[in-house]
């Protein structure tokens, strides 16, 4: 997200707004306008009668992030829940670019949800670790990247990915064979131009830049596994994502049909905001903009304290008075990702908002609530050893990962 790759002249078209997968940032002192998104990347509003659907078609009560809008936009989910209704199903694909060793909450976003969606529809998924992505977008040596993305291996199994379902590949030791045919048959079909539209390359950026969407397209083709997918190559892909990988997907839809394949369907989710609030964009450079899964309580405590940015008002008196404004409020957009409960939520929005409830006691509870969540996943990742992480890369068969 640091990196500038959209030019001047592409910046001001675009207007106030730049999200592409390297750049999210609004102009100053104001947030990401999702409708207007929306909008301009041309996908869909994931709205109650789907979250209704996946309800009944799965059986299970819809998950917090659905609940709450945090995956808000989709492109043809509507048709993988029809294809599911009349007994096809699908695969999962998602990703990461391991650029860091540590991950913050915001990360785990994406996965936690993956994991409900491959539990409550049974399906097997593909997790792909660009670690070609970041060398060449952080700078950092082919070495570190690879060792990189082992290490995120073990934060994604953490979340708990059922192994006889889940098949992770790092790129630098994955492509090659069907992949890499794949690859090929991409890159023909997309000119030098339609990259710059859709990325904002320039004469400067290198080859390896441009010619690097194909890789992140691929995965989304049943083909490019052929130790999973074999002799199915109608089998449909669901995506789940934040809408800053968009980009890459408007691209695969435009090739898929052209080369044979569904276009694969998204499900997208907001920006997971920073503690500083949601007009300042979370750097990786800035460790008190995120909560990490490092993060010790005591941090955690410390962080949310000094720098969640509060809608409360700045005396006792005025709070008591006026209440706090919710809205820009950091901690309940926090507990409104990761605060499971609806009705203790809902409690405490109407407390806080009245001013019955303080600034301190809202930052007290979510500071509880990600500590919870933090102290479970190192737990889980610790018992995360390097024999699971070589059998969710081994390249083999999944037998019943239908089922
Ligand atoms: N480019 C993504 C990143 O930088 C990683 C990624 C690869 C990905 N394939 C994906 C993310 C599919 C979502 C879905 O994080």
């Amino acid at each position: 997200m640091v990196e500038k790759t959209v030019d001047k002249s592409v910046e001001e078209e675009e207007g106030d707004q730049i999200v592409n997968p390297w750049e999210v940032s609004a102009k100053d002192g104001t947030k990401i306008d999702y409708d207007k998104l929306i909008d301009k990347f041309g996908c869909q509003r994931l709205d109650q009668t789907l979250i209704d659907r996946v309800h009944t078609l799965t059986g299970r009560p819809p998950h917090v992030f659905l609940r709450r809008g945090v995956f808000f936009a989709h492109r043809d989910f509507n048709e993988i829940l029809d294809a599911f209704e009349r007994g096809h199903k699908f695969y999962l694909y998602t990703g990461r670019g391991p650029s860091s060793e540590s991950l913050h909450l915001g990360h785990l976003i994406p996965f936690m949800f993956t994991k409900y969606l491959q539990e409550a529809f049974r399906v097997p998924l593909v997790i792909q670790l660009t670690d070609d992505e970041k060398s060449m977008w952080k700078n950092l040596s082919i070495e570190e990247s690879k060792r990189l993305a082992r290490e995120n291996a073990r934060d994604i199994i953490a979340c708990g990915f059922d192994v006889t379902r889940t098949f992770i590949f790092q790129d630098f030791n994955y492509v090659a064979g069907s992949f890499y045919e794949n690859m090929v048959k991409v890159q023909k079909c997309v000119t030098y131009n339609k990259v710059v539209g859709i990325f904002g390359f320039t004469g400067e950026d290198h080859i390896g830049k441009v010619s690097f969407p194909a890789v992140q397209a691929v995965p989304s083709f049943p083909s490019s596994f052929p130790h999973l997918f074999s002799g199915k190559d109608d089998l449909r892909c669901l995506v789940p994502c934040a809408i800053d990988q968009d980009p890459y997907f408007r691209m695969t839809r435009d090739v898929a049909p052209r080369i044979g394949y569904h276009k694969p369907a998204l499900i997208e989710s907001l920006f997971f905001p920073a503690l500083q609030g949601e007009t300042k964009k979370m750097s990786a450079s800035d460790a008190n903009s995120a909560v990490y899964v490092t993060d010790s309580a005591k941090e955690i405590k410390n962080k949310i304290n000094k720098y969640a940015f509060s809608g409360g008002q700045d005396s006792l008196e005025k709070q008591r008075q006026f209440g706090a404004n919710i809205e820009v409020d950091i901690s309940i957009k926090y507990l409104n990702f990761f605060l499971e409960d609806d009705d203790e939520l809902e409690h405490i929005k109407k407390e806080y908002a009245a001013g019955r409830m303080l600034t301190g006691e809202v930052k007290n509870r979510l500071a509880e609530v990600l500590t919870e969540i933090v102290k479970r996943h190192n737990l889980a990742r610790s018992a995360v050893t390097d024999e699971m992480v070589d059998a969710f890369m081994a390249v083999r068969p999944l037998p019943s990962m239908f089922h």
